[in-house]
């Protein structure tokens, strides 16, 4: 039997709560839209309600997931392994396609063991988790971090800042000035000091403004005063590294970080995360993560795509080599056209607006011109710097991309930014 809500007793337990209060102010300000709703697969375009859009907002850009034998593996893979593992690793287990996607990263990432998760997201909550915890199997068996402290990035994903909430700010968590290695040493320099268990974390490229982490610095800081390293790599996870592409410098690094987590939400454009990292703490983690022993796995035939997907962009590095050159050309066209960008060519385009009112009517206009673009604004970038975020995707046509650059010029005429 369905019960049915009494509205009035609804709206008036949403105000004691403030949420109605707090949606018509949004939606007043301009701060939400209704999440749209797909009816189509998601690429290069997006079908929302019949209405077909120029898609720049969706981060699995290399449009992996509608290539025929990426369909046609991940049907097969679900015969074969079937859709579930059924419950959470601990207690049910996991599949063999399970097993060779966390190997295949483990050789990716030249660590020692990889674990993997139903996200990214639960990836670091799972890690902060596991590397604070105190916890007593009995009176021989247990184990006590609650004595570590952690140094992150000021500018690190909701993930990693919500996992450390529960951690005294000051006394155990600390931020560092975004990609500031100096900031980072004169922390840890006082830190060491007096604690065994400094844990550093930072993001390899950062999804707001796609700067890039001085990553030698960062971590030369690390080893000087002996502090774990956790590189958030999400976002640059099979894009950056070989050495004909830019940053490579950089990502040569993270050879050096004690642990590095991707996503499998971006350049393999499936869903899921890892952690690859040392043998013991990784093995560990499937006790002490919580969102590994509490929640089920990725999926089976998920798990066995992105290993088909990771040997394919292996094999065929010029996937990603012509998605950046076309990426790092739409930037450069920006550019000539006096457009304020983020700083660091990296594929995440940022169009600085700065006026988050301005922002907002952009983001409306793209929309009402089949345009679909992400928008930031406060708080999740500085106040007066909203923008425009363009991930291209690599089956869009020239067309469309001159497409969006003629629609932003003429915002840029009307709204003056
Ligand atoms: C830096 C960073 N870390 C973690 C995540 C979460 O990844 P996932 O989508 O796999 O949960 C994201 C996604 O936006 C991200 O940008």
């Amino acid at each position: 039997m369905v019960m049915k809500q009494q509205p009035d007793q609804s709206s008036s337990l949403q105000d004691i709560w403030g949420f109605s209060c707090f949606l018509e102010t949004l939606c007043k300000d301009g701060f939400y839209h209704e999440v749209t709703t797909t009816t189509k697969p998601v690429g290069p375009t997006v079908t929302y309600h019949d209405k077909e859009y120029i898609n720049f907002a969706s981060i699995n850009v290399l449009n992996t997931h509608q290539e025929p034998d990426v369909m046609k593996h991940f049907l097969q893979a679900a015969k074969q392994y079937g859709l579930v593992t059924g419950g959470s690793r601990v207690t049910q287990g996991v599949s063999s396609a399970h097993k060779e996607m966390e190997e295949e990263l483990t050789r990716i990432t030249g660590k020692e063991r990889s674990i993997s998760f139903a996200s990214g997201l639960l990836a670091n909550i799972g890690f902060i988790n596991a590397m604070t915890c105190k916890f007593d199997f009995s009176s021989t068996c247990g184990i006590n971090n609650s004595d570590a402290v952690f140094v992150l990035d000021r500018d690190c994903h909701w993930s990693l800042w919500k996992a450390a909430s529960h951690l005294e700010f000051g006394k155990q968590l600390f931020p560092f000035r975004h990609n500031d290695p100096k900031h980072l040493e004169i922390l840890l320099k006082r830190l060491s000091k007096t604690h065994k268990k400094i844990v550093v974390v930072f993001e390899s490229i950062y999804s707001a403004d796609g700067s890039i982490a001085p990553m030698k610095e960062l971590l030369d800081a690390c080893e000087k005063y002996g502090a774990i390293s956790y590189v958030d790599n999400a976002n640059g996870f099979m894009f950056y590294g070989p050495e004909q592409r830019l940053f490579s410098e950089e990502f040569k690094q993270m050879n050096r970080a004690t642990f590095v987590m991707v996503s499998f939400s971006k350049a393999v454009g499936m869903e899921g995360g890892a952690i690859s990292g040392p043998k013991d703490m990784i093995t560990m983690f499937e006790l002490l993560s919580g969102t590994s022993l509490f929640t089920a796995a990725i999926q089976p035939p998920t798990a066995s795509t992105i290993t088909y997907i990771l040997h394919k962009l292996e094999k065929h590095p010029e996937i990603m080599d012509q998605y950046l050159e076309r990426s790092l050309k739409l930037r450069q066209v920006l550019e000539e056209k006096h457009f304020r960008l983020n700083d660091t060519p990296s594929y995440i385009i940022s169009v600085i607006i700065g006026n988050d009112k301005k922002a907002v009517k952009v983001y409306e206009a793209c929309l009402e011109n089949n345009i679909m673009v992400g928008m930031f604004r406060y708080p999740a970038v500085k106040p007066g710097h909203a923008l425009i975020r363009i991930m291209m995707n690599a089956g869009q046509t020239d067309e469309q991309l001159q497409c969006l650059i003629a629609f932003l010029e003429k915002m840029k005429d009307t709204y003056k930014f």
